[in-house]
């Protein structure tokens, strides 16, 4: 056993922890209180442990099968408990159904309780009729929520289980590849209201996370793209380039469920993620770095109604938009650049900026009233590749980029 002392920045830990891939590592940053370890190599399973600054741990599995042995014994604590599934119909057979097979449930100890499709499924008019299907069901302080599907279900069941009686156990089993580098890791949960995504939420931390990426075979491009372009921002912003590295290496093969290489870059784009909210759970500073990309996708996404492109869609393309900036006003060096582009173009992910003028684009961009320039905000790499957040952008500089992005790819 390796122990790692660090005293700020967790880069340097992260690297000789990747590096060390297949050793029993233990690393360890002291002010940041986060704790990756190699649980086990066993198989086709990779683990890692997370620990956050308010003390929550919990471990994190990547696998290429539903294994019995690890879900078994992550089960054992609500063995002769109430179980609460969350999910989807059409996900039964690719996951709700082996997983309970693996964990050994049986059907009178659980009840299913499964969520419509897309946003709409997420909307706070929906958790009366479950939580008082929990309540009829028996539900008390030591029931478990398990839930089984992407994203939605995630943020939703999530929530479910931080309001129930105050907050009950629950275990996050993310069956799309958004789900498994995002919405499952940092532990934001939350339901939709009339007026707004994602309004109404907690930060609540699962019991565990579960992946099995052999389950993404059925995932529909879009998708596909949603998970990857998150990955890519991740690669982008971690420290010295080295996950921007190895993902490149085999980037062609990463839209490959259940393959080695997939499992490794989840794995990275995990503890990437968790480093960050570990240092910041509450989002108060530093896990703005996690916009990059964001600020010209939310402005694409409201241009379109949120209709012409997912989420994912519109990251890749404004992660160019911030590559550009970066290169032209905070001095990112030419190979990183160019490794980024790569690594994007690898992906296959969409780039080009669809014919959108840059004017439309800053219409729909939220910028500081308080300056009359009109300046916005953007997460920017630095001379380091270092990620900067609140970076001032002038609307003329961004019409630069944009028209760079024009000339890179339409
Ligand atoms: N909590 C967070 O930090 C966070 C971060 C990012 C996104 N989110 C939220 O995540 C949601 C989007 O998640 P998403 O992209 O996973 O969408 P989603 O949950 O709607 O899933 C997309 C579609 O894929 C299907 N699906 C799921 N797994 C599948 C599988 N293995 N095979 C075939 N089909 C499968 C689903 O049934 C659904 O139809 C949004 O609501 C967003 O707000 C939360
Ligand atoms: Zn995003």
């Amino acid at each position: 056993m390796m122990v790692l002392h660090q005293p700020l920045w967790m880069s340097e830990c992260l690297d000789r922890w990747f590096e060390s891939s297949g050793r029993r590592i233990f690393a360890w940053t002291k002010g940041l209180h986060l704790v990756f370890r190699t649980w086990h190599c066993v198989m086709s399973t990779k683990s890692l442990e997370i620990t956050t600054s308010e003390g929550q741990q919990y471990p994190v599995h990547i696998s290429d099968q539903w294994d019995p042995q690890i879900l078994t014994a992550a089960l054992q604590p609500w063995q002769k408990r109430k179980i609460f599934i969350f999910s989807q119909e059409n996900l039964w057979e690719v996951a709700t159904r082996p997983i309970l097979q693996a964990m050994g449930i049986s059907a009178e100890q659980c009840t299913i309780l499964n969520l419509g499709q897309g946003e709409q499924a997420k909307h706070i008019r929906n958790l009366e009729a479950h939580y008082d299907a929990m309540i009829r069901a028996g539900v008390d302080r030591h029931s478990l929520v398990l839930a089984i599907g992407g994203g939605v279900v995630g943020d939703y069941a999530g929530f479910v289980a931080a309001t129930m009686l105050r907050g009950i156990a629950f275990m996050q089993f993310p069956s799309t590849l958004l789900a498994a580098v995002d919405s499952s890791v940092g532990g934001k949960v939350a339901v939709n209201a009339g007026l707004g995504k994602n309004m109404i939420g907690n930060f609540y931390q699962p019991h565990l996370v579960y992946c099995n990426t052999s389950a993404f075979a059925g995932l529909p491009d879009r998708e596909w793209n949603c998970g990857l372009a998150e990955m890519a921002k991740h690669a982008l912003l971690a420290p010295n380039g080295s996950m921007l590295e190895s993902l490149l290496e085999h980037s062609q093969q990463l839209r490959v469920a259940g393959s080695p290489v997939l499992q490794d870059a989840i794995l990275q784009s995990v503890a990437f993620k968790a480093s960050v909210v570990a240092a910041d759970v509450r989002e108060r500073g530093q896990r703005a770095i996690l916009n990059l990309g964001h600020t010209t996708a939310h402005a694409l996404e409201s241009l379109t109604q949120y209709r012409r492109y997912s989420h994912g869609e519109a990251v890749s393309r404004g992660l160019v938009t911030a590559l550009l900036l970066s290169r032209q006003s905070k001095g990112l060096p030419a190979h990183r650049f160019e490794a980024a582009l790569a690594l994007l173009e690898g992906m296959q992910l969409p780039l080009s900026t669809d014919g959108f003028m840059a004017d439309d684009v800053l219409q729909h961009m939220v910028y500081d009233k308080k300056n009359s320039d009109g300046q916005y905000h953007f997460v920017l790499l630095d001379e380091h590749g270092r990620a900067v957040y609140g970076c001032p952008v002038t609307a003329a500089e961004f019409r630069t980029a944009w028209a760079g992005q024009v000339a890179l790819f339409g």
